[in-house]
């Protein structure tokens, strides 16, 4: 593994060759969380036995030369979109790779999803791991030393808390991209899912996905998932927001305004009555409701068609860094490190 970390740091050249450590925690009873230190990924997810995360089968699956995905991925170094592949830092506008349209996504073509991070600290319940960001990594500027810290506890839930520091003014967003699908079948549509949103508000997006730069209420339209509803319910009406995504793929405001005291949303499957609460520090939540999923096959041969899953990925809004969001500023400072925590409990 030491060895794929150095391979990593030279620009990701042929890691075909690696063996991937896989870590499992357990928290002696209903949860159990594998994780590939390859992208932080979590490639399985059981809660009462069940799997309720898409990916492959063996950690090896998710290189780069296998598939290109961002299965259980922790995505970085900027998560969702920046427009044009540009930001202002100071003076200087930085282009970065422009990997989906015109715009960067995810950090970029070799974004953290293909880094293989250190294992700091592993447990039975705990995994802590870490990775050193280079200057210039996918063009971003600035040294990241980032850390990832995955906790599993007594009532079910998991724990994700995100560290960031730098030695130079740079960007950041980190969240967790996993593609979960809570009906026991990971190929089926999660249209039957309730999906619950504390949220007001969400950002509209223009033709390219990125935030028009204001909130706007989701009373009265498809985005309104205050009262929990089926996530298929509103997806198919002519809205040109969902047209732009084919379905959900955007960020919401969430109300609960940073506080883990209450949830910002709950996912429930119907069929096998597993439910995710979701709390998290985080002022914003993209759903993205597996829209581009192409019927690439993961697990067990299992084919992955679009709508599959669902990924509620805490996080910054998406190119925040080119907007003037008090609360979401994308911005990261030598003197002020990221830290943001999200917690998935599961109920059954
Ligand atoms: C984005 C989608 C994108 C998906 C996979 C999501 O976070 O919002 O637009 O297709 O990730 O990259």
């Amino acid at each position: 593994m030491y060895l794929c970390s150095v391979i990593h740091n030279i620009y990701y050249m042929n890691t075909s060759s690696c063996h991937l450590d896989v870590f499992t925690l357990s928290n002696g009873s209903n949860l159990q969380v594998d994780v590939t230190p390859l992208g932080c990924r979590i490639i399985r997810l059981l809660v009462h036995g069940t799997d309720v995360v898409q990916g492959f089968d063996k950690a090896e699956d998710y290189l780069p030369e296998r598939h290109v995905s961002y299965f259980g991925a922790v995505v970085g170094r900027y998560a969702n979109r920046l427009a044009g592949g540009r930001i202002a830092l100071d003076w200087d506008i930085i282009q970065l790779p422009q990997n989906s349209g015109p715009n960067c996504l995810h950090g970029g073509p070799q974004g953290w999803q293909y880094a293989v991070f250190n294992v700091e600290e592993s447990s039975e319940r705990k995994l802590v791991l870490t990775h050193v960001s280079p200057d210039g990594d996918n063009g971003f500027p600035g040294t990241v030393h980032a850390r990832v810290t995955y906790t599993l506890d007594d009532d079910d839930s998991l724990r994700i808390d995100y560290h960031a520091e730098t030695d130079r003014l740079t960007v950041i967003n980190m969240t967790n991209h996993s593609y979960f699908n809570l009906n026991g079948d990971l190929s089926s549509s999660i249209h039957n899912h309730l999906l619950q949103i504390d949220a007001d508000r969400y950002t509209p997006i223009n033709e390219v996905s990125i935030p028009l730069g204001k909130h706007a209420p989701v009373d009265g339209t498809p985005f309104d998932f205050r009262t929990a509803k089926p996530i298929g319910q509103d997806i198919d009406v002519n809205d040109p927001q969902l047209l732009i995504g084919r379905g959900y793929d955007h960020n919401f405001v969430l109300n609960t305004r940073g506080s883990l005291e209450h949830p910002c949303a709950r996912l429930e499957s119907p069929l096998t009555g597993i439910a995710m609460e979701i709390r998290t520090t985080a002022p914003g939540m993209q759903v993205y409701t597996g829209n581009f999923l192409d019927g690439i096959v993961g697990k067990g041969g299992t084919p992955y068609p679009a709508r599959s899953a669902v990924c509620l990925e805490t996080q910054m809004y998406p190119d925040s860094p080119n907007h003037r969001w008090p609360e979401s500023t994308g911005y990261l400072h030598p003197d002020a490190p990221f830290d943001s925590t999200t917690i998935f409990t599961f109920k059954h």
